[in-house]
C-alpha cells in the first residue's frame, strides 16, 4: 500500500505582485517546498493581486524572481511554479470585494483536495490593510473547512492610537491566535539565539544584572538609503521604522526574564514586561538626525532632502539614538542606548552588554590609562558571532596586562545563514507563535515610543557615511560611557 496523499494546506498572499513577494516570499516559499518534508512539498499558493495577470504570467514572473534572487535554476523554478501556483486577479472585480477571491478558494480547496487550512498572507502597504481585513471578514475568508491563519507585515499603525484600531479591526474576524504579526528579525538564526545564549548558559546569565552590568548597546546601523521606497520612507521615518519594531524587539530578547517555557505565549508574556517596565522618554533621552551629502563605501550620496521622492522641506530622521530606562528589579538604573540609521558607516546590528569594572585595582595603570570591563559583543549581522573581551596578563617578569577577545562565528560553524523568512512561513504553518509579535506587545511599544513622535526631538544633520550627528556620541558621554566601536 503506497503512502496516503498528504493534503496541501493553501497559502494564500495578498499583494503577489510587489517587492515583499519578488524578493522575499518567493524564494523563502521555494526553500521550504523544497526541502522541510511533505507537508511543506505539498504547499499550494495562491497569488492575489490587482493586476490583470493571467495564471501564466503570475507563474513567468514567479520564474523570473527566483532566478534573479539565485534562489532557483531556471528548469526548477519552471516546474516549481506550475507545480504549486494559482493566481488570482481583483482586475475585474469592484474594490475591496472578496466573493471572486472566496469562489477561487473554495475550487481551489475542491479541485486540488487540499486539507481546508488557510493561510491568509497581508503583503501589502500599510494603506491597504483596513480595507482588505474588512474584505476578509465581509467575504467570510476567516472561516474556512480547516484552521485559517492570517499574517501581517508591518509596518503595524503608526502609533498608539491606530495601533489599537488595527487591532480591534483584526479582532472582529480573528482570534488573536490566528494572528501571525511578522517582525522579520525574529526569524533571524542570531536574534532566536539570543534566548539559547541567555538561557542556556548561565555563564552569563548569572551576571546578567545590574549588578554585574554598566550599560548595554543595541546598534541597527545600514549602509542603505532608501532603496525606492522614498515615498513611504518620507512618510515614515526611522523611529517607526525601525525603533519601534525591530530595535524594541532586540530589547525585549535582551532583557527579559526567564520564561517558564518556549511555549509562545510564556515567552511573549515575558517580553511584554520589557516594554510595560520601561520608563518614559524624556526629551534629552532622544537624538533625532537626517543624512546630508556624504560618500558610503566610496560611494557619493546626495542628502536626504535631495533624494528622488523625498520633500525638500522634510523633516523625516534617518537616524535615532535613545536612551531607556528599564525599570526592573534585574535592570533598574542601567542604561539601554538603542541607535539605527539609513547611510551610516557599517552596516551592523550588534548588542553589546558593558560589564562593570573590578571595585578595586592594582595592577597598575592600563595602556592609554584605561580600565577596561569585560565587553559581551554579540554580532547579529553580518559576520554573526560573539566576541568576549578579557584582560590577561603579558608573559613576562612584570604584571602587566593586555586586552583580548574570545569569539565565535557562525560561518566558521555553520556556513551561511538563511534570512527569516522560512522559518516565519513554517512557523505559521505550524502554527508556533513564539516568533511573532502579539497585540500587547505593539501597543506597549507604541505606547513608549509613540510621544517621541508628537513632540520630536529637533533633527540634527550627520553625513552620510558617518556614524550619525555628534550628539548621539554626548548621549553616552554625560554618563561617561560611549559606543563601542565598531
Ligand atoms: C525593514 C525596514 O523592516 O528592515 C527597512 O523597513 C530596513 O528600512 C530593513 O532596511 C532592515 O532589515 P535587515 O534584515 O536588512 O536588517
Amino acid at each position: 500500500m503506497g503512502k496516503p496523499r498528504v493534503r496541501p494546506d493553501l497559502f494564500v498572499v495578498l499583494g503577489a505582485t510587489g517587492d515583499l513577494m519578488e524578493r522575499k516570499l518567493l524564494p523563502a516559499l521555494y526553500a521550504i517546498t523544497t526541502s522541510t518534508g511533505p507537508a511543506a512539498a505539498a504547499l499550494r499558493i495562491l497569488g492575489c493581486s490587482r493586476r490583470p495577470w493571467t495564471e501564466r504570467q503570475f507563474r513567468s514572473y514567479a520564474v523570473r524572481s527566483l532566478v534573479a534572487a539565485k534562489a532557483a535554476t531556471r528548469s526548477d523554478a519552471t516546474a516549481w511554479a506550475a507545480r504549486h501556483l494559482a493566481f488570482h486577479s481583483f482586475a475585474a472585480e469592484p474594490a475591496e470585494q472578496f466573493d471572486g477571491l472566496r469562489t477561487q478558494i473554495e475550487e481551489e480547496e475542491r479541485t486540488q483536495r487540499t486539507s481546508g487550512n488557510r493561510v491568509l498572507y497581508l503583503a501589502l502597504p500599510a494603506e491597504a490593510f483596513p480595507p482588505t481585513i474588512r474584505a476578509i471578514g465581509s467575504a467570510g475568508l476567516n472561516r474556512g473547512p480547516g484552521w485559517t491563519r492570517f499574517v501581517i507585515e508591518k509596518p503595524f499603525g503608526r502609533d498608539l492610537a491606530s495601533a489599537r484600531s488595527l487591532n480591534q479591526l483584526i479582532h472582529r474576524s480573528f482570534d488573536e491566535k490566528e494572528v501571525y504579526r511578522i517582525d522579520h528579525y525574529l526569524g533571524k538564526e542570531t536574534v532566536q539565539n539570543l534566548l539559547v545564549f541567555r538561557f542556556a548558559n548561565m555563564l552569563f546569565e548569572s551576571v546578567w544584572n545590574r549588578d554585574r552590568v554598566e550599560h548595554v548597546e543595541i546598534t541597527v546601523a545600514e549602509q542603505l538609503g532608501l532603496e525606492n521606497r522614498a515615498a513611504y520612507y518620507d512618510q515614515t521615518g526611522a523611529l517607526r521604522d525601525m525603533v519601534q519594531s525591530h530595535l524594541a524587539q532586540l530589547l525585549t530578547l535582551a532583557a527579559m526574564e526567564v520564561p517558564t517555557s518556549l511555549e509562545a505565549d510564556q515567552v511573549r508574556n515575558e517580553k511584554v514586561k520589557v516594554l510595560r517596565s520601561l520608563e518614559p522618554i524624556r526629551p534629552q533621552d532622544a537624538i533625532f538626525g537626517q543624512y546630508t551629502a556624504g560618500s558610503v563605501d566610496g560611494e557619493h550620496v546626495v542628502g536626504y532632502r535631495y533624494e528622488p521622492g523625498v520633500r525638500r522641506r522634510s523633516s523625516t530622521e534617518t537616524f535615532v539614538a535613545v536612551r531607556l530606562g528599564v525599570n526592573s528589579w534585574r535592570w533598574h538604573g542601567i542604561p539601554f542606548y538603542l541607535r539605527t540609521g539609513k547611510h551610516l558607516a557599517t552596516k551592523l546590528t550588534r548588542i553589546v552588554v558593558r560589564f562593570r569594572q573590578p571595585p578595586v585595582w592594582f595592577f597598575g595603570p592600563m595602556e592609554g590609562g584605561e580600565i577596561h570591563a569585560n565587553t559581551l559583543s554579540i554580532t547579529l549581522q553580518p559576520d554573526e558571532g560573539f566576541e568576549l573581551g578579557f584582560e590577561i596578563k603579558r608573559p613576562g617578569h612584570a604584571i602587566s596586562l593586555e586586552s583580548h577577545q574570545l569569539h565565535f562565528r557562525y560561518s566558521e560553524a555553520f556556513g551561511p545563514l538563511s534570512d527569516g523568512y522560512p522559518t516565519l512561513i513554517l512557523d505559521v504553518l505550524r502554527g508556533d507563535q513564539t516568533l511573532f509579535v502579539r497585540a500587547d506587545e505593539v501597543e506597549e511599544s507604541w505606547r513608549v515610543f509613540g510621544p517621541l513622535l508628537r513632540n520630536p526631538p529637533r533633527i540634527r544633520p550627520y553625513p552620510a557615511g558617518s556614524w550619525g550627528p555628534k550628539a548621539a556620541e554626548e548621549l553616552l558621554g554625560t554618563e561617561g560611557h560611549e559606543w563601542c566601536p565598531p
